[in-house]
C-alpha cells in the first residue's frame, strides 16, 4: 500500500475492463447508497479466512474454491444456492479425507457478477454490439439498449449477494452441513453404476464416520460436525462497487473490502501499476492473483511487492490457469521465482480458464479430460519441485447443466444444447464436480504417499 492509498485512490491509475457510465450523477447516487448499506462480510470473518489460508501456505490446509463463472440475476433461486453449496461440501468431505487436513471452503458466489472480456464487442450474424460484462454492469440480451452499462445494477447485485449470503449463513450453521448427511448424498452418486470406480473411497469415508460414531463422537448432530466455515469470493473487477463496500474495521482501523471474504485480481487486470492492483493493495482481505501465460517472473515479483510487502502468510493465493498444454511451460519458472523470493503464497490450480474451446456444434465448452489433465500436471510439477499444491479453483454449479464435455455423466457435444445455461463460461455440473473431487483426492493420496516423514 502506498502512503497515498485511499479506497478511492485507484481512480488515479490506469483502468482496464471497466465500463464507462454515461450518467455520472446516476452513478454517484448509486455509490452513495451502496456506501450507506451494511457490509456483506465482516472483518473478523476475513481475518479467520486469512488465518486458515496461512495454514495452506505451510501445507497444513487445502483450499477448495468454486462456483459460477458469472452469477446471474435470472438464475437466483434458493435451490440453486443450496445445490451449489451442497456439492462444494460434498467435494470438501472427499478432499478432507484424502488431504488429511482441513479443507477451506470458498464459493465463487454472492458477488461474482462482473466479467472481464477478451473482446470489447460481440458480433452475431454480422451485427456488432458491446460485449456483455456481467449482470452487475449490463444485460446478456443481444440488444443495443441491454448492453448499455447501468449503475442501478450494482444495487440489484448487492441485494442478490445479501440474500445469497443470508441463505449460505443459515445452511452452514444449521443442520444442513452435517457431515453424515453430506456424505450420504455422495453415496447416492457412487451408488450408480457409472461412478462405481469411486465407491471404494466413498466406503472408506463411511467406515471412518461409523468408527467416529462408535467411538462416541456424535457425527449426526454434535456441533463441530454439523457446522462449517463457508467463505465467499469474486473477482474485484468493478471498482466503484468495491470502493463503496470498503469499510474501516473498528477494532484495528484497517480497511476491508466487505463485498466478499476473498477477492481476486483477474488475468486481464493484474497490471502492477494499474487501478485494480492499487485498490487491492490497501485492503486487508486475502487476494487471489490469476497467473496466466503472460505473467512474467518480474511482474509477479512486483505484484508481491505491491500487494504483500510484509510477506504475510494467508494474504496471497496464486491461481495458476495455463491450460493443460501450457502449464509446464510456465508454472515451474514461476514457482522458482516464488521460492527464490521466499514469498509465502498458497498455490492453487484453476484448470478451467486455459482449457476453453469451441465445440463442433459451436458451443464454448471445456473437456473434463483437459481439466483433469491440468490438475494432474499441477500436482506433478509441485511434487517434482518439492512445493505444496495448496488448492483448486473450479467453475461449477450444483445444477445438472450440460456445458462441459465428458465425465461419467457423459455430456457430449451432441447434448451440450440440452441445458447450456451459463451466462459466461461453461461450468462443471454436480456429477462432474463430484467426480473431479474424487480424482483430485487420488492426486492428494499420491502426494501423501510421496511425502517425507
Ligand atoms: C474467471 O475466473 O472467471 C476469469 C475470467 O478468469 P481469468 O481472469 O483467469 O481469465
Ligand atoms: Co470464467
Amino acid at each position: 500500500m502506498t502512503s497515498t492509498w485511499s479506497r478511492a485512490s485507484w481512480r488515479n491509475f490506469p483502468r482496464v475492463q471497466m465500463p464507462d457510465y454515461d450518467d455520472a450523477a446516476a452513478l454517484r447516487e448509486v455509490e452513495v447508497r451502496l456506501a450507506g448499506n451494511p457490509p456483506l462480510v465482516f472483518a473478523g470473518e476475513v481475518r479467520s479466512l486469512k488465518r486458515q489460508l496461512a495454514h495452506a501456505c505451510e501445507g497444513q490446509a487445502f483450499l477448495l474454491q468454486g462456483g459460477d463463472c458469472a452469477e446471474s440475476f435470472s438464475e437466483l433461486s434458493a435451490d440453486n444456492i443450496r445445490d451449489t453449496f451442497r456439492v462444494l461440501l460434498q467435494m470438501a468431505v472427499i478432499l478432507t479425507f484424502s488431504a488429511k487436513c482441513p479443507v477451506i471452503k470458498v464459493g465463487r458466489i454472492a458477488g461474482q457478477f462482473a466479467k472481464p472480456r477478451s473482446s470489447p464487442v460481440e458480433v452475431v450474424d454480422g451485427n456488432e454490439l458491446p460485449s456483455y460484462r456481467g449482470d452487475i454492469i449490463n444485460d446478456l440480451a443481444f440488444d443495443r439498449a441491454a448492453r448499455i452499462p447501468d449503475p442501478q445494477r450494482m444495487l440489484r447485485a448487492y441485494a442478490q449477494a445479501s440474500s445469497t449470503l443470508n441463505l449460505l449463513r443459515a445452511f452452514s450453521q444449521g443442520g444442513y452441513a452435517n457431515i453424515r448427511k453430506v456424505h450420504d448424498w455422495t453415496l447416492e452418486f457412487t451408488g450408480g453404476r457409472e461412478a462405481e470406480r469411486y465407491r471404494d473411497l466413498a466406503q472408506r469415508i463411511t467406515d471412518s464416520l461409523d468408527f467416529m460414531d462408535a467411538a462416541g463422537l456424535d457425527v449426526h448432530s454434535s456441533s463441530p460436525l454439523s457446522r462449517v466455515d463457508f467463505f465467499t469470493s469474486h473477482e474485484a473487477l468493478l471498482l466503484e462497487y468495491e470502493e463503496a463496500l470498503t469499510r474501516v474495521d473498528s477494532l484495528t482501523g484497517m480497511n476491508f473490502a466487505c463485498s466478499g471474504h476473498l477477492l481476486w485480481i483477474g488475468d486481464r487486470t493484474r497490471q502492477p501499476d494499474g487501478a485494480h492492483v492499487e485498490f487491492m493493495s490497501g485492503v486487508e482481505n486475502p487476494i487471489g492473483i490469476k497467473c496466466g501465460p503472460s505473467l512474467t517472473g518480474e511482474d509477479l515479483k512486483r505484484l508481491l511487492d505491491r500487494l504483500n510487502p510484509g510477506n504475510e502468510a494467508g494474504r496471497i493465493v496464486l491461481i495458476a490457469r495455463y491450460g493443460r498444454q501450457r502449464v509446464r511451460d510456465h508454472l515451474p519458472a514461476l514457482i522458482e521465482t516464488v521460492e527464490a523470493e521466499g514469498a509465502r503464497v498458497v498455490w492453487s490450480c484453476d484448470p478451467m480458464h486455459g482449457n476453453t474451446e469451441r465445440s463442433e456444434s459451436g458451443y464454448k465448452t471445456r473437456r473434463f479430460a483437459s481439466i483433469l489433465a491440468e490438475v494432474c500436471e499441477f500436482f506433478t510439477i509441485h511434487r517434482e519441485m518439492g512445493t505444496y499444491p495448496g488448492g483448486v479453483h473450479f467453475e461449477m454449479t450444483g445444477m445438472d447443466v450440460t456445458e462441459c464435455i465428458g465425465g461419467v455423466s457423459a455430456v457430449s457435444d451432441a447434448t451440450l444444447a440440452e441445458r447450456y445455461n451459463t451466462a459466461c463460461d461453461p461450468r462443471l455440473n454436480a456429477s462432474q464436480s463430484l467426480e473431479l473431487a474424487f480424482l483430485v483426492a487420488e492426486q492428494l493420496a499420491i502426494m501423501h504417499a510421496n511425502r517425507p516423514e
